[in-house]
């Protein structure tokens, strides 16, 4: 996320500070936009008290085993938003091999999905990974059950 920060004098002489996101759009969808998707989501995935022990649990904490996962999730975003046909694992085995966690927490993860998605594209584009990221989730919950 980039930030600018206005800083406005009011008429009492004190300051006023307004901040606004200024993170460029993509305007379509691109090998570059997903790679960007991708990293901001994964880094907010990592922050998150909730879902960062669970996916540093299987994924590891080090760099190289994230640079790993990322470079899958580029393929399966590719696969899915620009049908390459990069992707070619299985994602209801590996969330079946992953130690039980919570249900609940895939409303999280789509969540963040969501708000990565539009911070990355606008409203038109964000709607087509939010509607193709739930109907992946909802049966990627029966895999976990
Ligand atoms: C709370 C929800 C979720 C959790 C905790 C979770 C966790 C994980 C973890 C730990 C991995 C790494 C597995 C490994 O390397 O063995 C993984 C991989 C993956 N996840 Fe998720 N995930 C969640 C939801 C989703 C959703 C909703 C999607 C798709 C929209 C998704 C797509 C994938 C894919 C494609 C992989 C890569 C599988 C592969 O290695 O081929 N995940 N997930």
């Amino acid at each position: 996320m980039y930030y600018i920060y206005i800083l406005k004098k009011e008429n009492n002489g004190s300051n006023r500070t307004f901040t606004v996101d200024t993170q460029m759009k993509y305007k379509e969808i691109t090998e570059e936009s997903i790679k960007v998707l991708v990293d901001q989501f994964y880094t907010k995935i990592r922050q998150d008290s909730e879902l960062g022990p669970v996916f540093e649990g299987t994924i590891g904490v080090d760099e190289a085993s994230w640079k790993k996962h990322l470079l899958i999730m580029y393929d399966f975003w590719s696969s899915i938003m620009l049908t390459s046909g990069r992707y070619h694992g299985n994602p209801h085995q590996k969330h079946q091999n992953i130690p039980a966690f919570d249900i609940q927490l895939f409303d999280r993860w789509l969540n963040l999905f969501s708000e990565t998605a539009h911070e990355v594209h606008d409203f038109r584009i964000a709607k087509q990974y939010v509607d193709r990221s739930q109907r992946i989730a909802e049966s990627l919950k029966l895999s976990v059950k």
